[in-house]
């Protein structure tokens, strides 16, 4: 499932982090590609320990865990620390898939990244070019967000990022290892929830509110690892 979700961040949280991002030493983005996906990427980075990469980072993950549609979307068990990236001047990254396991920075910690999550610091007025286009079985999926928005698509995806052929485009880019690992599992829990809650909303006291939210934790229950 590839979600949208508006607003992770307010205006001024934006506008916070591209003062930030405006500030920070970029470095080449080829320093935390894998062997395969460095051939592929040609844009900007800011180095893991990079302070203004950290205070940004803290901001989103704090944004994202008081963000109910990433909760339920996502079901995160951990966030890799957020990283950012740059393109300008034609570059773009080619068609690649996301590493299956990442280290956290600083710690022996490892993650499984199960979904890949791109949030956007520019408008799509600000470029050209730059969208995101991520491929699944439904056909090929073009994405290019307001500033503050985030698109959430499973890292088993392959997925390319074209040619930023005017201004910049700034993102946001990480992984999340979910309670789910498997994007089906994940899929029939979101749109369960979805309709738990449309019941609870117009019905609240009809039986079935409490059948179907009791279904959904015993899945949760069932599927779920930690
Ligand atoms: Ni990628």
């Amino acid at each position: 499932m590839l979600i949208s979700i508006p607003d992770v961040l307010t205006a001024e949280q934006v506008q916070r982090g591209r003062a930030l991002l405006d500030r920070a030493q970029w470095v080449d983005g080829k320093v935390t590609a894998g062997h395969q996906s460095a051939r592929a990427k040609d844009n900007m980075q800011l180095p893991e320990d990079s302070p203004e990469a950290r205070e940004l980072g803290q901001m989103i993950v704090g944004a994202l865990h008081r963000n109910p549609l990433f909760i339920t979307a996502a079901l995160p068990l951990q966030v890799f620390p957020p990283l950012f990236n740059r393109y300008t001047g034609g570059q773009s990254f080619g068609n690649h898939v996301d590493n299956a396991i990442r280290q956290i920075p600083g710690t022996p910690h490892r993650i499984r990244t199960d979904l890949s999550a791109t949030l956007f610091f520019t408008g799509p007025d600000e470029y050209d070019g730059g969208e995101l286009l991520v491929e699944d079985t439904y056909g090929v999926h073009k994405v290019k967000l307001p500033a503050g928005h985030m698109v959430l698509y499973p890292s088993t995806s392959l997925h390319n990022v074209r040619p930023v052929t005017r201004g910049a485009r700034i993102c946001s880019f990480f992984w999340i290892q979910s309670m789910i690992r498997d994007d089906g599992e994940r899929t029939l829990l979101f749109d369960l929830d979805a309709g738990i809650q449309q019941i609870s909303a117009t019905q609240p006291d009809h039986p079935a509110a409490v059948q179907l939210t009791a279904v959904y934790h015993n899945l949760l229950r069932r599927w779920s690892e930690m």
